[in-house]
This record gives structure tokens, sequence and C-alpha cells, in this order.
């Protein structure tokens, strides 16, 4: 018999309080990517991946969705493990105070996007990324999350992607004008194409809070070698903190008070340095892009368990 999982019994009650939320306090998914909007939003689902590796969950934890924004913060940390520094000369570390896909304050900042979790910022690391990898970012993204994960089947979802490319006009125009600024080196229509195949990997709770283990082990991956230094890895986790949830961070950080990042498929990881990580998924949304089940539920985890970076 093995010993029961630290925080089961934490995750248990939470499922519990989450299943007696009716439907039509869930939010919606996503509609502005038609493949994104068939998700049921009465799914849920949550997973705990301790610093060995050990992975448990709750619900929906070991089935797989939409990862989206969530793997900014993976292509993130692809580029400054290999390119150190130099990326925050094309992009930011301040919170935009603004929706993920905004364009407004492009053009009063020359085109250098606030941080690498809006969508602008991301398009710049992506770029980036294409070049350090000789013009596959997203084979290397899907790879890197295989590794961490141990899921070799973690996968691109095509029809998601191909929805993407067909609605991406506004990431286009972001892309487009940054080119205008000499702040994409790559031509735009291959990143794009990378950019949302990146945003169509689909993985689930379990995966996701493993691939995420080197940000809570100080940069160390899971095979023990070194992805980032201990100050890179704080710097990841402080921009998830005060940019990770977009226009909605300091609400998250007032409540859940742990770095965490978003994707508009309805997921959400979150980082206990030095313990553990967690990732939760249900497809409806606030107004923001944020899971209203999964920003509830990472809520009540650090409520119920005092862990916080406070
Ligand atoms: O760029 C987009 O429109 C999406 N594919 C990704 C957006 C996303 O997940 C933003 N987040 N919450």
């Amino acid at each position: 018999m093995g010993v029961s999982p630290r925080f089961a019994s934490v995750l248990d009650r939470i499922a519990a309080e989450i299943a007696a939320v009716p439907d039509r306090d869930r939010g919606r998914p996503a509609d502005y990517i038609p493949a994104l909007a068939e998700a049921d939003p009465g799914r849920f689902g949550m997973a705990v991946a301790e610093l060995d590796g050990t992975v448990y969950g709750v619900g929906d934890w070991r089935r797989p969705f939409s990862a989206q924004s969530i793997t900014k913060v993976f292509t993130l940390a692809l580029v400054l493990s290999r390119d150190g520094e130099a990326l925050w000369e094309r992009v930011g570390r301040e919170p935009s105070g603004n929706p993920f896909n905004s364009l407004v304050q492009l053009e009063y900042e020359n085109g250098i996007p606030r941080n690498p979790f809006i969508n602008a910022g991301a398009l710049v690391t992506t770029d980036r990324l294409q070049a350090l990898t000789g013009g596959d970012a997203s084979g290397a993204l899907r790879d890197f999350l295989r590794a961490e994960s141990g899921n070799p089947g973690l996968d691109f979802d095509e029809k998601v992607a191909a929805s993407e490319a067909a609605h991406g006009d506004r990431n286009a125009a972001l892309a487009h004008f940054m080119a205008s600024y000499g702040n994409i080196t790559n031509p735009v229509p291959e990143l794009l194409e990378q950019y949302f195949r990146q945003c169509s990997l689909e993985a689930s709770c379990a995966d996701l809070a493993l691939a995420a283990g080197f940000l809570a082990r100080h940069g160390i991956r899971a095979d023990g070698s070194t992805l980032l230094t201990r100050s890179q890895a704080k710097q990841i986790n402080a921009v998830m903190l005060t940019c990770g949830t977009y226009d909605a961070a300091g609400d998250f950080a007032h409540r859940v008070g742990l770095p965490g990042k978003s994707g508009v498929g309805g997921g959400i990881i979150a980082v206990v340095p030095g313990h553990c990580t967690l990732c939760v998924w249900s497809p409806g949304l606030d107004r923001r892009g944020n899971s209203v089940a999964g920003v509830a539920a990472l809520d009540r985890f650090t409520t119920l368990t005092g862990l916080s970076v406070f």
C-alpha cells in the first residue's frame, strides 16, 4: 500500500466544491476560435506534481485539452536557456493592464511589447526561438513538453491550429506591426504558423504540472540537468505572478498568491517554488479569458494548504 499523496484530500474537497457550482456560474468557453467553443464547460480537472515527479489529481486531470497561452511560459524558458538576457531588449516585463491580444500600447512603446505573456510578447519570444532552433520553434516546444511530462504522445491539435490560423487577423496585425519596428526577424507568415501550432498543443493537467516542474525546482529539469539558473527561474515566476493572467493578474495574485499562467483553453498552471506545481482545467472562462473554476480552485488550494509565495 502506498502512502496517500500529501494533498489528495485537499484536491477531493476542492473538486466536490467545484462540482456544486451551477453551470451558469462557470463562465463560457472561448468562442473566438471555433474549435475551442466546442469544449464542455462542465469538465474540471486538477493535478499536483511534486518535485520528485510524483503526480496525482482529481476529475479530468488526465484528459488532454488545448494548452493555448500556457505554452508561452515554456517558450520563454527555452529562449532564456539558450540566449540569456538578450530577449529583454525586445520584450518588457511589466503588466500591460490590457487584454491579451491588445494592440494599443505597441505604437506608444515603439513596437516593444510589455511582457512575454501577452500575444505580442509571445510572438517576439517565438520569433527568437525560431531563430535559435533553425526554424522549428513549435517542434522544440513539443519535444521539451514530451521530455518533462514523460508523455511521448503529447502533440499538436491540427484542427485547432487551422482554426487559429483562419481567425488569426489580430495576431497577424500584431506581428506585422512589430515587424515594421524591426522587432520581428522571421517572415511573418512563418512566425504565425509556428505561434498557432504552439497554441494548439494538447496536454493534460498531469502533463503540464509535470512540465512546469523546473519552475518549482529553481531551474532544474526532470532528469536533473540544468535548464535555467536559479535567477532565471525566479524571473519567470515573477513575470507569471505579475503578468500571467493578463489584466486580471492583480486579482489573481490577490486571490491565489502564486505565479500562474492561464490559457483560453481553460487551463492554468501555478507554481509553489520549492514545493510543487499545479495545473487546473475547466473550459468556462471569465471576461478576461481566465478559467472561472480554475481560479476558484487555486484560490481554495492556497487557502486550505496555507501555501503561497507570501
Ligand atoms: O493567440 C491567441 O489568440 C490564442 N491562440 C492564445 C491565446 C490565449 O490562450 C490567451 N489567453 N489566455
